[in-house]
């Protein structure tokens, strides 16, 4: 009798999750179109934009950024975009008749400047069908904790509040479920007891500023597949 015989749980496929299923998908994806071109897409501050941009200029990650787009007309991560001579573009969701109109115009202006790979950097709103499907397996998303602890808003304060002595940073690709896509990277952070949300932030935003680099090169490098929920690298 093997272990599992004796296990009186219900194979992990069975349990009662309510949550859609990563498509399974087995064959290796080739290296993202090269040359890669990155699209950023931003709500706010921008520093993993930033880390980005820097990483680009390092030649740590083989790619250009061919635009930042934010929702916010007074994005400060607009004005890093421009420092760093890219083209920085400003799209108000309120100019769109819906979600869906908005998110086809997003796909129509990342795809207009042959970008092949969607880098979410803080940008506050749900991804809509329109761009998952002009993007398949083509968008990532920095999230400020151990996913699948703490998704949505205020990651580090549901850490404090939950108690946990250990949160971190975690890079997915993007699917219709909220942060609930492949987990491509993930960093721990301790939780120290005098921790405030923003002393853990700024620790926690380290790491997400040293992954989410490697990450993006992990993805244009190829080399991988999607099996169940798994982000599986074929040299792993
Ligand atoms: C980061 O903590 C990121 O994980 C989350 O939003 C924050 C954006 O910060 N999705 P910044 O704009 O990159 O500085």
């Amino acid at each position: 009798m093997t272990s599992a015989e004796n296990d009186p749980r219900p194979p992990v496929e069975n349990r009662n999750d309510p949550r859609p299923r990563v498509e399974v998908e087995n064959d290796p994806r080739p290296p993202v179109e090269k040359p890669a071109r990155v699209g950023v897409l931003i709500s706010g501050r921008g520093s993993n934009l930033q880390a980005i941009i820097d990483a680009v200029a390092a030649g740590a990650i083989d790619a250009s950024i061919a635009v930042v787009i934010s929702n916010r007309a007074g994005a400060p991560g607009l004005q890093r975009a421009r420092d760093a001579g890219i083209e920085a573009l400003h799209l108000d969701p309120r100019d769109y008749a819906d979600r869906d109109a908005y998110d086809r115009a997003l796909a129509d202006a990342l795809r207009a400047r042959g970008v092949t790979l969607v880098c979410l950097a803080g940008f506050m709103r749900l991804v809509g069908r329109p761009l998952l499907d002009a993007f398949p397996q083509r968008i990532l998303n920095i999230h400020p904790s151990l996913l699948p602890a703490f998704p949505g808003l205020d990651a580090q304060r549901q850490a404090l509040d939950h108690g946990v002595r250990v949160t971190g940073a975690t890079v997915h690709l993007v699917t219709s479920e909220l942060d609930g896509g492949p987990i491509v990277l993930q960093a721990a952070v301790p939780v120290l007891d005098g921790d405030t949300v923003e002393t853990l932030s700024a620790r926690v935003l380290a790491e997400e500023h040293r992954i989410y680099p490697d990450a993006i090169r992990l993805v244009l490098e190829g080399g991988w597949s999607i099996g169940g929920r798994r982000f599986v690298r074929a040299s792993s």
